[in-house]
């Protein structure tokens, strides 16, 4: 039995207003047993914490995305607290994510950045759950913060994984998972295979990143957790061995990296 699991989606997305809810019952139709909505703000941890009580398939985490992060006014109170209270009262809440730093946009402030991703690893760590790590253009600090605040102890994913094959051995060390997605069946996707060649199957697992990083040949079209067969596919390729061997690996994984199994 082929059972798939999409560790990363953002279901709440405008691009599903039309169709969310009979596509997300749909998924286990399509073999897709389990996904994760991903919080980036307090309003979309709301969202995935609902989700979870609607859909049994469904799980969810909560946190401030970077860039979410960096729009936080002291009107909006203690999001820390309110993350906690909903990631205490809920079980099917997995991990505190998605958080990190992103530097690719001009309005980056780091410090904030940083300052909101280490708020959030402790909280991590005070509530016992793994962290899923958005990190893009900003390799360096994102391992000096993790290293700094021993986030081996915590465990959790680096969502998207963008880096390379000598960046991956650090998070490798530090125990963590690698979430992997359309982006590698991407033609100018080369530096991601290399890294997928290089990594232990039982380090990787798959996500969508729904509606963003179709598969190719589908990349202009919204992503959903069906397209994942195109990614298994793909690694399936790259690691020379079968897609239901992919499928099987991959579930256990994300089993693992959300404390699930
Ligand atoms: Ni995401």
């Amino acid at each position: 039995m082929i059972k798939i699991f999409d560790t990363h989606a953002h279901y709440d997305d405008e691009a599903f207003d039309s169709d969310r809810d009979e596509l997300i019952k749909s998924l286990p139709e399509k073999n897709v047993y389990a996904a994760v909505n991903i919080g980036v703000n307090l309003e979309t941890s709301k969202r995935a914490d609902e989700y979870t009580k609607i859909y049994d398939h469904m799980y969810g985490t909560v946190g401030y995305h970077p860039s979410d992060a960096q729009r936080i006014k002291k009107e909006d109170g203690d999001v820390i607290s309110k993350l906690k209270d909903i990631a205490l009262n809920n079980k099917k809440i997995v991990a505190i994510g998605e958080i990190g730093l992103d530097y690719h946009y001009e309005d980056t402030d780091k410090l904030v950045q940083k300052e909101w991703f280490e708020k959030q690893i402790e909280l991590a760590r005070e509530i016992n759950l793994p962290i899923s790590v958005h990190s893009r253009d900003a390799a360096k600090d994102t391992i000096d913060i993790m290293k700094a605040m021993h986030c081996g102890e915590i465990g959790g994913v680096i969502h998207c994984y963008s880096y390379s094959v000598e960046s991956a051995k650090d998070y490798l060390n530090m125990g963590y998972f690698f979430g992997i997605g359309g982006v590698v069946t991407f033609k100018n996707g080369k530096k991601l295979k290399e890294v997928v060649e290089y990594l232990p199957m039982d380090r990787i697992v798959i996500e969508t990143d729904s509606p963003y990083l179709t598969p190719d040949p589908f990349r202009r079209l919204r992503n959903d957790s069906t397209y994942l067969t195109y990614v298994a596919e793909e690694i399936a390729r790259l690691k020379n061995i079968s897609v239901d061997q992919v499928y099987e690996t991959t579930w256990n994984n994300a089993l693992k990296l959300y404390g699930l199994a």
